[in-house]
């Protein structure tokens, strides 16, 4: 499974780049406010530190304010995805885009009947937002796993990004199912890293190690 981070934050960006496991990176409105930046800005900084796909979220509602967006930005680096939020508008324009060789990953994904458009129409990625829906009482996960098995029965080429994910049992569930990527913010990659067993025995190593030395 690809690992992609959900963040505008540069170190944490860098941060996990270092790791050595990072495969892409995810912005959105919200995630560029939280750092005082605007997002063609932040991305063009986003693509100078790593090399990995990016996306970028298109703010236009009608399609044709979403095509022209989405070629400005996607025209400031070869690794930059235009994000579209799913509605009838974002799908004509995910067919421009599309045949114009430029990705589109479609978020604000709930069912897998808006998966299965976005596919039809050309988006390079979906992102269904797990958290999200948990938030309401529905299963997240359960969507997810739709839509893994509907793109699945047809071969689409469409990649499921595993998004809105709020701890790292979502993203062993995205794991399991065989979803393509998940979108993890920095604080649930560092949970996903720590065991307390694992803390605990590289303490009594050191231990041993000190004590063995002194004989
Ligand atoms: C996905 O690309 C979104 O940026 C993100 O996963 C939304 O997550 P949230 O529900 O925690 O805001």
């Amino acid at each position: 499974m690809k690992i992609f981070i959900d963040t505008a934050n540069l170190d944490m960006i860098k941060e996990i780049n270092s790791w050595g496991i990072l495969d892409g990176v995810t912005t959105n409105p919200s995630l560029i406010a939280k750092e005082g930046t605007d997002t063609r800005t932040r991305v063009k900084e986003i693509a100078k530190i790593v090399d990995v796909p990016i996306s970028a979220e298109a703010m236009s509602l009608d399609s044709e304010g979403m095509i022209k967006e989405g070629r400005e930005l996607a025209s400031i680096h070869e690794n930059i995805n235009v994000k579209l939020p799913m509605c009838v508008e974002a799908l004509k324009a995910t067919k421009v885009l599309s045949g114009e060789g430029i990705d589109v990953n479609m978020t604000l994904i709930f069912s897998a009947q808006q998966a299965l458009l976005a596919a039809k129409a050309g988006a390079r990625y979906v992102s269904p937002f797990v958290g999200r829906l948990d938030d309401i009482g529905q299963q997240g996960m359960e969507v997810l796993g739709q839509v893994v098995g509907v793109f699945f029965n047809y071969g689409f080429g469409t990649e499921v990004i595993a998004a809105s994910i709020r701890n790292p049992i979502h993203v062993l569930d995205a794991a399991a199912m065989g979803c393509d990527i998940a979108t993890i913010p920095y604080n649930i990659l560092l949970q996903m890293v720590s065991h307390p067993k694992t803390d605990e025995g590289i303490q009594n190593f050191i231990k041993d190690y000190e004590k063995s030395k002194k004989k």
